[in-house]
C-alpha cells in the first residue's frame, strides 16, 4: 500500500503522524511511504531521518496526497486539504466529527473513508488513541504550574520540592484517571506533597500504589474539593465524565480561599473546564490571573512538547496503521472491533452513530457501508 504523511496546517501544531521507525516498519512489510518534506521538523524529526528509514520525501501537500491509498495525520483536516481528497482514500486521524458538522460534510462529499483516532475503543471503554495525549498533558500539568508558580508568572514565588528547611509544595489534583495519575506521579517524584480526589475509590486506590502510598488520596466531594483547593499551592482539574461538560467543580468562592499568587492549571478545558474561572488559552499566551490565582488553560497541551507527542502518538497508532496497509481497512477493521469503532465515514455514509446523531445525519451501519 502506499502510505502518504503530510505536514499538519494546522496553527501551532507542531506534531506529525509517523516517526522514522514507523517508516522502517511499513517499509520492512513491502509498503511504501511517500513524507512531505519538512513534515518532522517541527517535532524535531529531520526529513534525513525518514529518508535513511526508507521513505520517500516528495515536495509539497499535493504529491503526497495524490499517490497515497492511506494518508496518516495528527489533527483534523483543513479546508485546502479538503481538494486534496480522492473517493476511496482512507484518512487516519484525530477527526472530532461529532463537534463539526461542516467536516463531517466535507468528508461526506469527498467519499473518502474517515477513520478517527478518538473513537477507537477497546472493549472496556478506553480510548487507546487518547491514553498517551492524556498522560503528556498530565506529566506536563505539574511543569505547567511550577512556571505559573514562578514570580514572574505573578505566582507566590514557589518552589514545588521546597529546599532543606523550607516548606514544599501543596498540589491538589481533581480526578484520578490517566491525567490525574499522571500528574500524581510527577508531582510526587517532584517532591511536592500531593493530595488526589476522585469519585471512583478504585482509581484512588491504583494511584496510590502506583506511587507506593506517597499522596493523600480523597473521595471527591463539596467539603473534601473545597479543604483541599484552600489549601493548595497548584490544583489541577483533570475531571472527565463522559460525553458531557466538564463539572464546575472549584468555584470563585473556593479559589478566593486559596493565598494570592497559587496556581490552577484546568486540563479539562477542553471540556470546559472544571474551573467557574477557566476559559481556554494557547501556548502563545498561556497564563492569565482571576481571583488573584495564576491560571494555566491550554486546550491542546499535548501541542507544547511536540517531539514527545509525536513519538507518544504513534507508539499508538500504528499498530492499528499497519493493520490497515497490510490486509486494507475493510479486514482490518472486520478483524478488530476497536479500529472498526474508529471508522466514522465510508464512501458518503456515517458510520459512527454518535457523529450521525450530534448533526442530525443517516447513520449506516459499518458492516452494510462496507458492502
Ligand atoms: N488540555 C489538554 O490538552 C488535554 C489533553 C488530554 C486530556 N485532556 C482532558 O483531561 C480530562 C481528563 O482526561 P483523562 O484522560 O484523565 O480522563 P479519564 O477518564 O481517564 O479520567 C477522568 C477521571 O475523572 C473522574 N471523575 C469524574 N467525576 C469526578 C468528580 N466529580 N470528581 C473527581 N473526579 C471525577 C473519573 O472517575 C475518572 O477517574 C478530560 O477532560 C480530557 O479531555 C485535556
Amino acid at each position: 500500500m502506499r502510505v502518504g504523511v503530510p505536514t499538519e496546517i494546522k496553527t501551532d501544531e507542531h506534531r506529525v503522524a509517523i516517526t522514522p521507525a514507523g517508516v522502517a516498519a511499513f517499509t520492512a512489510r513491502g509498503h511504501e511511504v511517500a513524507i512531505e518534506s519538512g513534515a518532522g521538523v517541527g517535532s524535531a524529526i529531520p526529513d534525513d531521518a525518514y529518508r535513511a528509514a526508507g521513505a520517500a520525501i516528495v515536495d509539497g501537500a499535493d504529491a503526497v496526497w495524490d499517490r497515497a491509498d492511506l494518508v496518516l495525520k495528527v489533527k483534523e483536516p483543513l479546508e485546502p486539504e479538503f481538494e486534496r481528497m480522492r473517493p476511496g482514500q482512507v484518512l487516519f486521524t484525530y477527526l472530532h466529527l461529532a463537534a463539526s458538522e461542516q467536516l463531517t460534510a466535507g468528508l461526506l462529499e469527498r467519499r473518502i473513508v474517515g477513520i478517527g483516532y478518538e473513537t477507537v475503543q477497546l472493549a472496556d471503554g478506553t480510548l487507546p488513541l487518547l491514553v498517551p495525549m492524556s498522560e503528556v498533558a498530565g506529566r506536563l500539568s505539574i511543569q505547567a504550574g511550577a512556571a505559573c508558580l514562578e514570580r514572574r508568572a505573578g505566582g507566590k514565588g514557589i518552589l514545588l520540592p521546597g529546599v532543606s528547611g523550607v516548606r514544599r509544595g501543596l498540589i491538589t489534583i481533581i480526578g484520578a484517571g490517566v491525567v490525574g495519575m499522571n500528574a500524581c506521579v510527577v508531582g510526587v517524584g517532584l517532591g511536592a506533597e500531593v493530595t488526589i480526589l476522585d469519585i471512583n475509590p478504585l482509581r484512588l486506590g491504583y494511584v496510590r500504589d502506583v506511587v507506593q502510598g506517597h499522596v493523600t488520596t480523597l473521595m471527591s466531594n463539596a467539603a473534601n474539593i473545597e479543604g483541599a483547593v484552600a489549601s493548595a499551592d497548584l490544583v489541577v482539574c483533570s475531571v472527565l465524565i463522559p460525553g458531557a461538560r466538564a463539572p464546575r467543580l472549584v468555584t470563585r468562592a473556593h479559589l478566593a480561599q486559596m493565598e494570592p499568587g497559587s496556581a490552577l492549571v484546568d486540563v479539562a478545558v477542553d471540556q470546559g473546564g472544571c474551573a467557574e474561572t477557566s476559559r481556554p488559552t494557547t501556548h502563545r499566551d498561556p497564563r492569565y490571573v482571576e481571583e488573584g490565582v495564576v491560571h494555566y488553560c491550554v486546550s491542546n497541551m499535548p501541542g507544547a512538547v511536540p517531539h514527545t507527542s509525536t513519538y507518544a502518538l504513534t507508539n499508538a497508532t500504528m499498530t492499528y496503521a499497519l493493520e490497515i496497509a497490510d490486509r486494507g481497512w475493510r479486514e482490518a477493521a472486520g478483524r478488530d472491533t476497536a479500529l472498526a469503532s474508529g471508522v466514522n465515514v465510508v464512501d458518503g455514509h456515517v458510520t459512527h452513530e454518535a457523529v450521525a446523531g450530534a448533526h442530525g445525519f443517516e447513520y449506516m451501519p459499518l458492516a452494510e457501508a462496507a458492502g
